[in-house]
């Protein structure tokens, strides 16, 4: 076996171990992938289930950010990388941001990023989960490709917002996953409504996700308002403290 097929075995064998490993993906930037990511993972881990996330986003790394792990180093052993456990519900989690000093990017071409991620799924020690979710960076670049030929996946969440424009880029991502065979099991709407604080008011802005769900015969999982408490949570790490859950009653 050359250097290839080994690291190939490798990352099989560690997939096994966990029961639905699902993408949450977009094409488009700053749709809230992460905070859709993050609000799944720990949905699933309050109902009991032990939950991984990768974040996949090299150049723009922001789980740890959302749960306040910014500061914290993963621990090597013999088996591999530790995962760093989320504060509340031990969700595992992994991203380059904790192998990179605060404020540095990473500056690598495609062909690096794509090694990297695959030694992050071969020598990261998960352990048995029920879930793997994995926050995609945006685009259809070279880390959806290596996420889609390297792990088997059980599906692709779609991030979507009301606008036309989204609408256009993530349709450009469902027939991505359609062509490298990755099942999309839905479309989260994101910033679906506008949730006043003060005055209660509600407003939808656009249809685009709506169409686009329509058009490809795609269920719409679940509604997330633009909301201010969510990005006060986001922004000061507390997303485990979030006490809304918008993927009541689904499991993927
Ligand atoms: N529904 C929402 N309400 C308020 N703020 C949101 C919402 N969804 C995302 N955000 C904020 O928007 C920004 C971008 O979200 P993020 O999840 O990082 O997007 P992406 O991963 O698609 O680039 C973050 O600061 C996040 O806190
Ligand atoms: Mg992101």
């Amino acid at each position: 076996m050359d250097n290839a097929d080994e690291l190939e075995a490798i990352i099989n064998s560690k997939m096994k171990q966990i029961k639905r490993k699902i993408a949450v993906m977009s094409g488009k930037g700053g749709v809230g992938k992460s905070t859709v990511a993050a609000l799944l993972a720990v949905h699933l881990a309050k109902k009991g289930y032990l939950v991984g996330l990768l974040d996949a986003d090299f150049l723009g790394p922001s789980i740890p950010k959302l749960f306040g792990l910014e500061r914290r180093k993963p621990l090597s052993s013999i088996d591999g990388i530790d995962p760093v456990l989320s504060t509340k519900y031990a969700i595992r989690i992994m991203s380059i941001q904790f192998m990179t000093p605060e404020g540095v990017a990473v500056i690598w071409r495609g062909p690096m990023i794509s090694k990297v991620l695959r030694d992050y799924l071969a020598h990261v020690s998960w352990g048995r989960l029920d879930y793997l979710i994995i926050d995609m960076p945006p685009g259809t670049g070279d880390v959806p490709i290596t996420v889609m030929q390297e792990v088997p996946l059980d599906g692709v969440i779609m991030v979507a917002t009301p606008h036309d424009l989204t609408a256009s880029i993530v349709e450009r991502a469902i027939n991505m996953a359609r062509t490298m065979n990755s099942e999309v099991i839905g479309i989260v709407e994101n910033m679906s409504y506008f949730k006043c604080p003060d005055c209660g008011r509600i407003a939808k802005f656009g249809k685009g996700a709506d169409l686009l769900a329509k058009k490809y015969g795609l269920e719409i999982i679940a509604k997330i308002p633009l909301e201010e408490k969510l990005s006060v949570f986001c922004d000061s790490g507390l997303i485990e403290e979030y006490d809304e859950d918008y993927f009541e009653g689904y499991l993927p």
